[in-house]
């Protein structure tokens, strides 16, 4: 039995792709800043005959992400899945002329320290374990930015360009990345973007390892 670390998890997409790789065999590690929260969502998988456990840490704080990883690993074994996906704050998104250097400091250590911590800290596990995946999810923003939401789109951009160096440099490793972009807002009921909709298509990413970038729906949509 191994491990998916889903960094970011709340009641949608983490609670849905908890659910798919739970029944697919994994336990599952939830990382987010509320206990209260982690401990609800974790009771519920538990009830399922899912083994969750939640691991609290604020993605933009470096040391306390590195030991809900170290705590996740510890408590549940090896880490073969990591998954990204924090829902970004909402005073990211101001528009572009409104943003000043200082503005981007949240986006950046959000979406791009973040990820190059919790990337450095599972990667010594997959190597020994010998595969593992990476998977990154975002808004269409990070393949086409919006000047509404310039802390965003930017953070974005970087966390992508990392994801895709990952891809091209782990491949040969049996490391796989992927990247998942959801157009538009993720919605119960949509065809296209219903969370287990959406954690079906990161659990086939995961399984099929082919490409690197995949969209929920048509970006134009
Ligand atoms: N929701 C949408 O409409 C939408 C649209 C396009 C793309 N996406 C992508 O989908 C993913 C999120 O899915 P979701 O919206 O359904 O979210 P979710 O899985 O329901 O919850 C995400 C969790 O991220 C946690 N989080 C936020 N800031 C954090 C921080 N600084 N440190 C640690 N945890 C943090 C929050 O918990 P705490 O507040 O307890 O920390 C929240 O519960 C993200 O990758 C997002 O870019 C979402």
């Amino acid at each position: 039995m191994t491990t998916i670390v889903i960094v970011g998890a709340g009641h949608g997409l983490g609670a849905a792709v908890a659910r798919q790789f739970g029944h697919g065999g994994f336990d599952v590690a939830l990382i987010s800043r509320s206990r209260d929260r982690l401990d609800a969502l974790a009771a519920d998988l538990t009830a399922e005959g899912v083994t969750a456990r939640g691991f609290t840490a604020d993605v933009r704080d470096p040391a306390a992400l590195e030991a809900a990883l170290d705590a996740a690993t510890a408590t549940l074994g090896p880490i073969e899945v990591l998954q990204y996906s924090p829902v970004p704050q909402r005073e990211f998104m101001r528009p572009v002329l409104e943003t000043a250097p200082a503005d981007l400091a949240g986006p950046i250590a959000f979406s791009l320290y973040g990820p190059v911590t919790a990337v450095r800290q599972v990667l010594p596990g997959m190597r020994l374990l010998g595969r593992g995946t990476l998977l990154f999810v975002n808004g269409g923003t990070a393949v086409r930015p919006h000047p509404e939401r310039a802390g965003t789109s930017i953070a974005f951009a970087a966390e992508s360009a990392y994801a895709r160096m990952l891809h091209d440099t782990l491949a040969a490793d049996g490391i796989h990345t992927g990247q998942l972009i959801i157009p538009g807002a993720i919605t119960p009921g949509d065809p296209h973007t219903d969370p287990a909709v959406l954690a079906r298509t990161l659990w086939d990413m995961h399984s099929e390892r082919t490409g690197f970038r995949h969209y929920a729906r048509d970006l134009d949509a």
